[in-house]
């Protein structure tokens, strides 16, 4: 078997895209952060005054996506590709908690999944692709090699998503980003439009005892088991 295609999904912060970008370095593929892609949509309806605390004007969104193109590039140099929101580098800003917190409501909208489903879609035609995010194995590829579904308690998440944050000289209280980890898993987990769930055929992986390496070295061997088509 040649090369094949890896989903990657589970909850916020259980370090999803981290074991998806190691695996698709260590196999030569693409790795491609579908979250990245609803948070670039999440900050164009920021900037673009469509979403704040106080609104959101869901149908002035869904009118605007004609206008909202997103592009993954990667300079040689850089250590993953960035995300590009209509010719500007987002990258740096779509990680923070404001997006952060403004991200769920806006992909709970079947407009922007439609969207951007159909867009990971065409990226994995070529196969060689690890994709993580919350509907790979059950709408983007629903024919993928191999799934894998990542889980870890909502205190692990939170502590390690915290401990990000302050690296990032982010002024944060560990309440409030455990908080948004719970409303994430809650409207993640009830939207009516593909919400998270484990695809009937993925393999389960709780980290939440896990070093980086046991994890690395779990999830290549399921990969390699797949290339070599012994399971
Ligand atoms: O993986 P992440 O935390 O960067 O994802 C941000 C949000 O985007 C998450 O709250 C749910 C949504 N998302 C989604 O609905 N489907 C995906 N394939 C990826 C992310």
């Amino acid at each position: 078997m040649g090369r094949i295609t890896i989903a990657i999904d589970g909850y916020s912060s259980t370090g999803k895209s981290t074991v998806a970008k190691q695996l698709a370095d260590y196999l030569g593929y693409v790795y491609v952060d579908s979250g990245a892609m609803y948070r670039a949509v999440t900050l164009y309806a920021m900037q673009q005054g469509i979403i704040s605390k106080a609104h959101f004007d869901t149908s002035k969104l869904i009118a605007s996506l004609p206008e909202i193109h997103l592009k993954f590039y990667k300079e040689p140099s850089w250590n993953k590709a960035h995300i590009f929101l209509n010719g500007k580098d987002v990258e740096d800003k779509i990680r923070n908690l404001e997006v952060s917190e403004f991200v769920s409501p806006v992909a709970t909208i079947h407009e922007v999944r439609a969207k951007l489903v159909a867009q990971q879609k065409q990226m994995g035609l070529e196969k060689g692709v690890v994709m993580d995010g919350r509907d790979i194995g059950t709408v983007v590829f629903p024919k993928a090699e191999l799934k894998i579904f990542m889980n870890a308690s909502a205190e692990e998440r939170a502590q390690r998503r915290y401990k990000e944050l302050l690296e990032r000289g982010e002024q944060i209280k560990f309440s409030e980003v455990l908080k948004n980890i719970q409303a994430r898993d809650h409207i993640d987990t009830t939207r009516d439009d593909s919400p998270l769930v484990k695809a009937a055929d993925a393999i389960d992986i709780d980290n939440s005892e896990m070093n980086l390496e046991d994890q690395f070295h779990t999830v290549l061997q399921l990969a390699k088991d797949r290339i070599a088509g012994r399971v």
